[in-house]
Parts: structure tokens; C-alpha cells; sequence
């Protein structure tokens, strides 16, 4: 297990309070329009769920939702969800691992992960990502802008040779984690996700990015 599925592990119980910050708040609120929105009536699949915060507002509008974490903790209380519905399928599942079957979703969504994934993996991560998404699916993603505020409060205390950029973070149980925390641009996901999107939109928020495109054709 690495420090970043630990420390979500052992974050799960407080994790959801980073919902209320309040300078987070009038974004947070486009990101619950945009996200019931892009999904309505369509199959939704959601790696590194967590505690399920984006996958109820996904199931409100959606016709199913099947929302993945390696986490057991996160997804006991994403189940647990007073109003978690019954088009909504949690499963234990790596998200760096690729779907069993043929692609059967048409619609996609990963939120505040894309900054954990490790640099070295981002292409499993993708490929694996895609294999349950069919051609013309819609993806919707966002995550953390580096601000300058951001950067203040929260150092960067190291980088590796693949590039990812890591953080310190400290629970309340006094556990303190070092973990990757990565910041991206347009230009990158223009690079990363061209073999996978089209029609690629990417907005910046006051504290988050979006991303939103429909999936090619695989390339024969
Ligand atoms: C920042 S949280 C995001 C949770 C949720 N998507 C949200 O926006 O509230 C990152 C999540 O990724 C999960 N995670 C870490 N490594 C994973 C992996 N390899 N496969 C699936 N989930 C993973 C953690 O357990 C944690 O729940």
C-alpha cells in the first residue's frame, strides 16, 4: 500500500469536511450544477470515488453510477450515505487497473484524484480509465488549481525524478503523511488526453480546473 492510499484510508472519517471550507463554497456549488448537468440520463463511471460526495450528485441525474475506490474505509461511508440510491454500485477495485469486460459506460468522472495519480503511472492510469468507456462517452473531471494562496499554506516539501510534486498532511489522529499533490495546466492535458478526447474544454474555476471532452474512436 502506498502513503497516499494509507493516508485516504485513514482520512476517511474527517475527509469530508474539506466541503465546507468556505472560500471552496461558491465554486463548489458550480461544480454540483455543471456535474448533474453533464451526466443526466447517462452511465457514469467514477474511479477513487472516496467518501461518495460526487457520486451522489451524479446518481441524481444519472441512470447508473458505478463508483470504484482501493479504499474499504471511504467506501464504507459512500455506502452509507443516507440518501445513496439504488442506481449507485460501489466495488473495492484498483483504479490503475484496467475493466474485465467490453466498454459499457458513456459517461466518466474522476474528481480531486487527478493530482494523486503518480507521473510514472499516468498512462496506466488512462489507459485503465478509458477501457470501461465507450466511443462518444463524456468525461468530466476537476481538481485543485495551485493558487498563490494555495502555495502558501501548503508547501511542496519535496519533488522526484518522475516530476510529481508532494505535500505534508497531518490527521487528527496526530498521523502525519507525505503525499503526491500534483498541479497541472492545459497545456498537459492537451498532451496527456489527446489520444483519448475530443472537443476538450478545460476552464479554471477561482480554486479548481474542469475538464470536459467525449472520448474518441479508438485508433484502429
Ligand atoms: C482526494 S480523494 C478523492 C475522493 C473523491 N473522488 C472526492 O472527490 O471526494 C482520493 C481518493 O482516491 C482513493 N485512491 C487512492 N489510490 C487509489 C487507487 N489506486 N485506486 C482507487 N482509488 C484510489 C483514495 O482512497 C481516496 O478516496
Amino acid at each position: 500500500m502506498n502513503e497516499t492510499v494509507t493516508y485516504y484510508a485513514q482520512r476517511a472519517r474527517e475527509y469530508d469536511r474539506v466541503y465546507d471550507l468556505p472560500p471552496w463554497q461558491a465554486d463548489l456549488r458550480r461544480l454540483e450544477e455543471q456535474i448533474t448537468r453533464v451526466f443526466a440520463g447517462r452511465r457514469v463511471f467514477e474511479p477513487a470515488c472516496g467518501t461518495g460526495y460526487w457520486t451522489r450528485l451524479i446518481a441524481r441525474s444519472a441512470t447508473e453510477v458505478y463508483a470504484i475506490d482501493v479504499n474499504e474505509t471511504t467506501l464504507t461511508i459512500a455506502r452509507s450515505r443516507h440518501d445513496t440510491r439504488a442506481n449507485v454500485r460501489f466495488e473495492q477495485r484498483d483504479a490503475y487497473v484496467a475493466c474485465h469486460g467490453a466498454p459499457s459506460f458513456d459517461g466518466g468522472h474522476a474528481g480531486f484524484w487527478i493530482s494523486h495519480v503518480d507521473r510514472s503511472r499516468m498512462a496506466t492510469f488512462l489507459a485503465a480509465f478509458h477501457s470501461y468507456l465507450m466511443a462518444g462517452a463524456i468525461v468530466f473531471m476537476m481538481d485543485e488549481r495551485e493558487t498563490e494562496g494555495r502555495r502558501r499554506h501548503v508547501p511542496t516539501s519535496r519533488t522526484d525524478g518522475a516530476g510529481n510534486r508532494y505535500e505534508l498532511r497531518r490527521l487528527e489522529n496526530g498521523g502525519e503523511f507525505e503525499i503526491i499533490k500534483n498541479f497541472y495546466d492545459e497545456t498537459f492535458f492537451r498532451e496527456r488526453f489527446e489520444p483519448y478526447a475530443s472537443d476538450l474544454v478545460y476552464e479554471e474555476l477561482e480554486h479548481f480546473w474542469t475538464l470536459r471532452y467525449r472520448v474518441r474512436e479508438p485508433i484502429a
